[in-house]
């Protein structure tokens, strides 16, 4: 077991919003979550990655229980996260946000705060040379990217930029990839050139987490799925159960 969450409860605030959500991600696994607006997918990796306190429950990652852990620890420990907007540097060029994407495992000259953290990590901090290095080894995964690459992020496409801001990270080499609707706002086209590249990204050895509003298709590329409502498991099961579940089919999928 890579990931696991148990009976989490967090929230904003005052506001609870999982009220007790549970999900597991096994190595070389795509797991998708779904569910309607609101039920609390986002909010569910938010808590995973560290951004959410925690009220109940925990997470575990790689054995190790990593319930309210900065995400700056739990990047260094191979999990990183492409957030569902604003997930670029829109005014940096594209190669500038890969850059910008190693940022948490460059080495530093400054006795940084957070460098005592480091002791827990299992991703080895990279120089300079060794970030242009991976960021041309990820190039080479996004060869669309290639003619783009003094451009500014910002003037992309919406398919393009979702293809930075998985490339982005990509350049931490993550062992878990926790990535929120990749394929908000994208023609259906560009919806499969992106689910192909997250397949992609997961047959290399990534295993990866996706909420999903695109259920449908998530569920033909994931190995297994979750349905979320309002902050609680409501179902799950292999990709192929949740899309033949006549209740999941009628309720979320759109009969
Ligand atoms: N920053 C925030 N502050 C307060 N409440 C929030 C915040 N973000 C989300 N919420 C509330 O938490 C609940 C769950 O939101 P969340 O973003 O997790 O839903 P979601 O399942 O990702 O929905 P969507 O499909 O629209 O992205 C909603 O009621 C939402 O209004
Ligand atoms: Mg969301």
């Amino acid at each position: 077991m890579l990931l696991r969450a148990q009976d989490l409860h967090s929230g904003y605030g005052e506001m609870e919003i999982l009220h007790g959500v549970s999900m597991t991600l096994d190595k070389g696994e795509i797991v998708t979550v779904i569910g309607p607006n609101g039920a609390g997918k986002s909010t569910l990796i938010k808590t995973m990655f560290g951004l959410l306190k925690i009220t109940k429950g925990q997470v575990h990652f790689n054995e190790n229980d990593i319930t309210g852990k900065h995400p700056r620890e739990l990047v260094l420990q191979g999990l990183a996260y492409v957030p569902q907007t604003s997930n670029t540097f829109p005014s940096l060029t594209v190669l500038e946000n890969l850059e910008m994407g190693a940022i948490t495992r460059r080495t530093s000259p400054l006795p940084l705060p957070w460098n005592r953290t480091q002791r827990l990590a299992t991703q080895k901090p990279m120089n300079d040379a060794e970030i242009r290095e991976r960021a041309a080894g990820v190039i080479e995964m996004f060869p669309n990217l290639q003619p783009k690459l003094r451009e500014r992020a910002g003037t992309l496409s919406g398919g393009e930029q979702q293809m930075v801001a998985l490339a982005k990270s990509m350049m931490l080499d993550p062992t878990v990839l926790l990535i929120d609707e990749p394929s908000a706002g994208l023609a259906p086209k560009l919806v499969d050139t992106l689910f192909s590249k997250i397949v992609e990204i997961n047959g290399n050895g990534t295993a990866i987490v996706m909420v999903e509003q695109n259920a449908k298709k998530a569920l033909g590329i994931a190995h297994r799925g979750y349905v979320l409502e309002t902050g609680r498991n409501r179902f799950e099961g292999t990709g192929e159960e949740l899309l033949h579940n006549t209740d999941v089919a009628r309720l979320y999928l759109g009969g």
